[in-house]
């Protein structure tokens, strides 16, 4: 018998249903997403598209379990984040998720290794085996040779893979990234690209927010747009 992961969503990887999210500023509401619905196959290549201010780092911060929704349910198997204490959304970023933001936010003082290993110890990992898995993840994302650098000896590119070397630190099912090529030129973006992919092969779930929407085409499986918040019709 065949068994599913998870109860009920069977290839599904992720549902989001009916998910609201509001931001109050003082008197006035903002309406960040808008009963956004979305189910996400496991093993997709997801691309967020929709220009600025609708909705996609939004969506990516609660997927990530960064925030929390004003309504609606996120599903990761049978766990809805919007039901999940602090500590339940802190288990949800240690175990489930890996995520990949525009800035690199690596430690300055920190050689890459080192900003890989820290990463391996939140994870669990024991000093002991920690230096050859970070070793092993930098050479993943092809930067075996650029260990003992520091971030202001990488380039921008190498800094991002540096940051993905460390957002698989602990294997994560799902790689969430928010403009990983934003301030990367467009040959380093297609390279950070074929990484995603390489790792998606690999069999994890990549959802990316990108404004490169004619790159995204030739590596996502799937695109959707955000407009005001909703998600318009693909
Ligand atoms: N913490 C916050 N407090 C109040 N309003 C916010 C907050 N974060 C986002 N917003 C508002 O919510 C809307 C969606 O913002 P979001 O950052 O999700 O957009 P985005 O699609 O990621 O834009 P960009 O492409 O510029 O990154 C915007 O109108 C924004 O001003
Ligand atoms: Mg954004």
């Amino acid at each position: 018998m065949a068994v599913s992961l998870s109860h009920g969503l069977g290839s599904v990887a992720l549902r989001v249903d009916d998910l609201s999210k509001e931001y109050r500023m003082g008197t006035r509401t903002v309406i960040a997403l808008d009963h956004v619905s979305l189910d996400v196959g496991t093993g997709t290549f997801l691309g967020v598209v929709g220009r600025s201010g609708s909705g996609k780092s939004t969506l990516l911060n609660l997927l990530a379990g960064l925030d929390r929704p004003s309504a609606g349910a996120i599903w990761f198997g049978d766990q809805n984040l919007a039901a999940l204490r602090s500590d339940g959304l802190a288990r949800h970023r240690r175990h489930t998720v890996g995520i990949v933001f525009q800035s690199f936010y690596l430690i300055p003082t920190m050689t890459a290794l080192q900003n890989v290993a820290v990463a391996l110890a939140f994870a669990g990992v024991t000093s002991g085996p920690r230096r050859e898995r970070a070793v092993e993840l930098l050479g993943l994302v092809g930067l075996g040779d650029r260990a003992d650098h520091r971030p202001a000896e990488l380039s921008g590119g190498e800094q991002q893979r540096v940051a993905i070397a460390r957002a698989m630190a602990n294997n994560p099912q799902f790689l969430l990234a928010d403009e990983p090529t934003g301030n990367l030129d467009s040959r380093t973006a297609e390279e950070i690209f074929v990484l995603l992919k390489r790792l998606h092969q690999e069999g994890r779930t990549i959802i990316c927010i990108t404004h490169e929407k004619d790159l995204i085409g030739q590596y996502a499986d799937r695109l959707v747009t955000l407009k005001d918040g909703r998600l318009a019709a693909e």
